[in-house]
């Protein structure tokens, strides 16, 4: 449209819409695109996203959208919303994203490892969807992960070790996957219970040292 009008015209434009949206506005905006990206990849037949309009200044009066008082997001809400399709790695924009809830889906292939840059983040649901490949390693960044809730996917590979170093873990759940490897000792792992890690092909737990992290995957 623009490259259509006179350059003096889409010039004025330009100048109406900097001074309409403040450049903090611009920016926040990142956080929208990468949910209108989400958007893009999934099918919803219920019509769930209908209110994710890209136009609008920032995602915060979505529904399913959370902001704070900045206007940056902080929930994501989209758990039995009958979605389907793919996460991509632009979830990772979400810089100061606390609650990532899509538990309950039609949700397949692979976990982003860009996810382990999600730094503010409290809580990862994605249980009781089909995802599948392994968890990220990354995963053992997210200092303030206090939830992992990944049962009830396909997921294989073992548990990263990486994942041990989260010191604020209260809750990991892994049940129902294809992992294999030995269930890790160290950190908070030697409080979660067995039942986080059972129907899979996990043995263990592992004696210190005595049998490789991956032994028989
Ligand atoms: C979920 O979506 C499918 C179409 O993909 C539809 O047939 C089904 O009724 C939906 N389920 C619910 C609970 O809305």
């Amino acid at each position: 449209m623009l490259e259509k009008m006179a350059p003096s015209i889409s010039l004025s434009v330009l100048f109406l819409l900097f001074l309409q949206f403040p450049l903090q506005a611009i920016s926040i905006n990142s956080e929208g695109n990468a949910l209108h990206a989400l958007r893009t990849r999934l099918s919803d037949p219920n019509n769930v996203l209908q209110s994710w309009d890209p136009t609008l200044v920032n995602p915060c009066t979505w529904f399913h959208v959370t902001c704070d008082s900045n206007n940056h997001v902080t929930r994501l809400d989209l758990g039995n919303s009958n979605v389907s399709g793919t996460l991509g790695s632009e979830l990772s924009h979400l810089h100061h994203l606390q609650y990532l809830e899509l538990y309950g889906n039609e949700l397949r292939g692979k976990i982003p490892k860009e996810l382990g840059k999600l730094k503010a983040l409290i809580s990862m649901d994605l249980y009781d969807n089909k995802l599948e490949g392994k968890i990220p390693k990354s995963f053992g960044k997210l200092k303030s992960l206090q939830f992992l809730r990944l049962n009830n996917n396909k997921l294989t590979g073992s548990i990263p070790r990486e994942l041990t170093r989260l010191k604020n873990l209260k809750i990991f759940d892994v049940s129902n996957n294809d992992l294999c490897g030995t269930i890790p000792v160290e950190g908070n792992f030697g409080s979660f219970p067995i039942k986080s890690f059972e129907n899979n092909r996990l043995g263990g737990p592992e004696l210190k040292g005595l049998v490789p992290y991956d032994f028989g995957c």
